[in-house]
């Protein structure tokens, strides 16, 4: 059946077989413009609000700041990552290690600056996790005491 289609037969059956598979992989992975630009976003963020006590790898201070790679917090529950950067946090153990510096409250970033520094978090330093969005924000932020 195929034995006369010759060369440009060819090319156009594989043309039409790799757009068929490109279309494929874009729709199974539908959200990765949309964090991939929250991630560029919240690395200015982070270098702005948090590179000073976490430092720009991540990595934290030993005794001072924790690090935020293999961190149950950045890895863990929405709420309470986005708890901890609009609200603060001090005297916690935080997996098993504690930590003299105190975290300060970022009440004042925007719903969109809290998503996206999140999901540059979570999404750097060997992190990768889902994308925190202004969604996720919100009722948290609600719920803060005033
Ligand atoms: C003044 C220093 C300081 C700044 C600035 C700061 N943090 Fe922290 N952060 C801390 C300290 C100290 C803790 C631990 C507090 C404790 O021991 O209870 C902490 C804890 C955390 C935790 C939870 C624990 C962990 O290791 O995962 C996250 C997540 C976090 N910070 C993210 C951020 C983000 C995002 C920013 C910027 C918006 C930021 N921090 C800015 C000092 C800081």
């Amino acid at each position: 059946m195929f034995k006369n289609i010759g060369l440009a037969g060819i090319a156009v059956l594989l043309a039409v077989t790799s757009v068929a598979q490109q279309k494929k992989a874009t729709a199974k992975t539908p959200p990765t413009t949309a964090t991939k630009a929250s991630i560029v976003a919240g690395e200015l963020v982070y270098t702005q609000f948090c590179v000073s006590c976490h430092l720009p790898d991540g990595g934290g201070v030993q005794n001072m700041n924790p690090p935020l790679f293999k961190s149950s917090w950045v890895n863990g529950d929405k709420s309470r990552l986005v708890t901890t950067v609009l609200g603060g946090m001090s005297q916690q153990e935080i997996d098993g290690e504690r930590y003299n510096n105190v975290m300060p409250a970022f009440m004042y970033l925007t719903d969109k600056q809290v998503a996206d520094v999140l999901t540059y978090v979570r999404n750097s330093f060997g992190n990768k996790k889902t994308a925190v969005t202004v969604a996720d924000v919100k009722p948290v932020r609600a719920k803060m005491p005033k």
